[in-house]
C-alpha cells in the first residue's frame, strides 16, 4: 500500500453500536457490513466476541461471509477475550485482532490497579498470545490521550517488539486537541523503533465536537489508519465520522497529500442504511450527509451557484451519492419505472421487495399526488428495515379536540393468534394510540423520546415518527412513516415493542405480560 494511503477502519458496528439504543440484530449487523464492503473500507471491526453470544455470532458471520476486507474482532488483554476473538475470526479470509488496555493514570490507578510495569508486562503477553493466532494485530493504550507522554511511548515501544503490526491511538473521553493529537504521533514516529514497520492509528471520540478534527490532525501528523463511524454514531457524543474524514481527505487532497479506498458515491446510502437500521437520526445539517448538505438557501447563493456551482459549492452532491429530490413517479407509473428509479437511488430490490414496494408505491400514490425521491427511499427502508413482527398495525381510530379527553381505539394483529382490539384515553391523540397499544400487547415501556419530520415538502408529504422507549434498564427504537401522523407514531411505537418481544424470544427473557396478552 502506499505511503499517502490512509486505511479507513470503520467500527459502526463495535464503537458504533455501543450508542444507546443503537444495539442491532445480527441479520442488520450483516447487512451493514455488506455495504460497508461495499464501500470500500479497508477494516471492519465486527465487534466484541467476548462481551456477549450475539457479538460472538456477528464476528462469526460476518468473518465468514464477507472477504474483501479485513475483519476485526475486539479483546481485552487476557487469553479468554484473545481466544474467544479468535475463534470468531478463524474463517476470515483476512482476520485482524485488536487488543486493548488503558493506560491513563487514572485508568491505571482507579479501574486497573495495575502499575506501569504490569500494564506493559500484560499488553505484551496479549500481543504476542494475539500473534499465535494471526499476523494482523491491533494494540490500542486505552485513553491514550490522558496517558503520561513517555509512558506512551515505552507501552507502544513494548508492543511494537512483541509483533503488533497497527498501534492505535484511542482519544477515549474526547479531551484531545488537535494540535496535541498530533504531536504525540510525531512523537510516537520519531521515537518508537521500528515506527516505519507498523501503521498508527487514530480513534477519537466527539465529547468536545474534535473527533474528525483530532482525526485529521493526526493524518497530517503521519497516521495511516483512522478508525470512525458512519454518521459518527458511538459511545456518548460518538466517534469520529467515517463520511466526514473521507470528503476532508478527499477535497483537501492539496493539504493532506492522501487518499483513501472509498466509493465516496455509496456515503449516502450507506449513512441512511445506518440510521434506519439503528434508528439514529441523522441532524439536518450534519456534514456531508445531512438532508441540508447541500441546500442553498440564501438568494445570493442561489444565484453564485446557477451561474457557477464552484462559487459556493466544494463538492458535488453526486459525488457522496446524495439523489436530487425531484419530482419521480406518480400514480400511472408503473412497476419497471419504479425498479429503474430504485436502481437510479442505489437499491437492489429482489423480485419479492419489488412487489411489496410497488404495493407500497401504489398505495402511498393514492394518497400523495407528488411522488419524490426521499419519498421512494423512505419507503424502501421501511420495507428493507421490517423487522421480525410480531404485533402489527390493522387500524386505529381517534376521537381528540381541544376540549375533550383524547381516545384511541386500536386493532393489531399478533401474527400468532390474530386480531386484538382495545380502547384508551390519553393527554393527546399519541398518547392515546400508545396506551391503547400498551394495553393490547401487554407490554409497557417509557417513551423517552419521539419525532417527527416530514420525508418531503408539501402538506401531502410522507411523516416519519422516531421513538425511542427504555424498558429494564434497555433502550429501544422504532419508526415509522405514514402521510398520517398519528398512523407513523403507531407504527413507530409498535416496531419498538416488536424489537422488545423479539429480544426476549432470542434471549430467553421471560415476559409475564406478553405471555398473558397472547394467552400463552
Ligand atoms: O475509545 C476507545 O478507547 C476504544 C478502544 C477499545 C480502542 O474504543
Ligand atoms: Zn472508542
Amino acid at each position: 500500500m502506499s505511503r499517502n494511503r490512509v486505511v479507513i477502519f470503520d467500527t459502526t458496528l463495535r464503537d458504533g453500536e455501543q450508542s444507546p439504543g443503537a444495539s442491532m440484530t445480527i441479520d442488520e449487523k450483516l447487512e451493514i457490513a455488506h455495504a460497508l464492503d461495499e464501500l470500500g473500507v479497508d477494516v471492519i471491526e465486527a465487534g466484541f466476541p467476548i462481551a456477549s453470544p450475539g457479538d460472538f455470532e456477528a464476528v462469526r458471520r460476518i468473518a465468514a461471509e464477507v472477504r474483501r476486507p479485513i475483519i476485526c474482532g475486539l479483546a481485552r488483554c487476557n487469553d479468554a477475550d484473545i481466544d474467544r476473538a479468535w475463534e470468531a475470526l478463524r474463517e476470515a479470509a483476512h482476520p485482524r485482532i485488536h487488543v486493548f488496555l488503558a493506560t491513563s493514570a487514572i485508568h491505571r490507578e482507579f479501574k486497573l490497579r495495575m502499575t506501569k510495569e504490569q500494564i506493559i508486562e500484560r499488553a505484551v503477553e496479549a500481543v504476542k498470545r494475539a500473534k499465535s493466532y494471526c499476523d494482523d494485530v491491533e494494540f490500542s493504550p486505552e485513553d491514550a490521550a490522558r496517558t503520561e507522554l513517555d509512558f506512551l511511548t515505552a507501552v507502544v515501544q513494548a508492543a511494537v517488539d512483541a509483533g503488533a503490526t497497527t498501534i492505535n491511538i484511542p482519544d477515549t473521553v474526547g479531551y484531545s486537541v488537535p494540535e496535541q493529537f498530533a504531536a504525540v504521533f510525531r512523537h510516537l514516529l520519531e521515537n518508537v523503533r521500528g515506527a516505519d514497520r507498523v501503521v498508527f492509528s487514530a480513534h477519537c471520540h466527539d465529547d468536545l465536537g474534535l473527533a474528525v478534527a483530532n482525526s485529521l490532525a493526526a493524518v497530517k501528523a503521519g497516521a495511516r489508519q483512522v478508525e470512525c463511524t458512519i454518521n459518527g454514531i458511538g459511545e456518548r457524543a460518538g466517534n469520529a465520522a467515517l463520511e466526514e474524514i473521507v470528503m476532508a481527505l478527499r477535497v483537501r487532497r492539496d493539504y493532506f497529500g492522501c487518499d483513501t479506498g472509498i466509493r465516496t458515491e455509496r456515503l449516502y446510502p450507506v449513512s441512511r442504511l445506518v440510521s434506519n437500521i439503528t434508528g439514529l437520526v441523522v441532524q439536518r445539517n450534519k456534514a456531508i450527509v445531512g438532508r441540508n448538505a447541500f441546500a442553498h438557501e440564501a438568494g445570493i447563493h442561489q444565484d453564485g451557484i446557477l451561474k457557477e456551482r464552484t462559487t459556493y459549492e466544494i463538492m458535488r452532491p453526486e459525488d457522496v451519492g446524495v439523489p436530487r429530490s425531484e419530482l419521480v413517479l406518480g400514480k400511472h407509473s408503473g412497476r419497471h419505472a419504479l425498479r429503474q428509479r430504485l436502481i437510479e437511488l442505489g437499491y437492489r430490490p429482489t423480485e419479492e421487495q419489488l412487489d411489496k414496494i410497488f404495493a407500497a408505491f401504489k398505495k402511498l400514490a393514492d394518497r400523495k399526488k407528488e411522488i419524490y425521491d426521499a419519498d421512494l427511499e423512505a419507503l424502501m427502508e421501511d420495507h428493507l428495515r421490517a423487522i421480525e413482527e410480531t404485533w402489527r398495525l390493522e387500524s386505529f381510530h381517534v376521537f381528540a379536540g381541544n376540549s375533550v379527553t383524547p381516545t384511541a381505539t386500536v386493532r393489531l394483529r399478533n401474527l400468532r393468534d390474530g386480531v386484538h382490539e382495545d380502547a384508551a384515553t390519553g393527554d393527546g391523540p399519541v398518547d392515546a394510540v400508545f396506551r391503547a397499544i400498551e394495553r393490547i400487547t401487554g407490554i409497557s415501556a417509557q417513551l423517552t423520546d419521539y419525532q417527527v419530520r416530514s420525508v418531503t415538502v408539501g402538506k401531502d408529504a410522507q411523516g416519519e415518527v422516531t421513538v425511542e422507549v427504555e424498558r429494564d434498564g434497555r433502550t429501544w427504537r422504532g419508526r415509522g412513516l405514514s402521510t398520517d401522523i398519528i398512523e407513523a407514531s403507531a407504527q413507530a411505537y409498535l416496531a419498538a415493542l416488536n424489537r422488545i418481544v423479539h429480544y426476549q424470544h432470542r434471549t430467553g427473557e421471560p415476559n409475564t405480560e406478553t405471555a398473558e396478552a397472547v394467552g400463552e
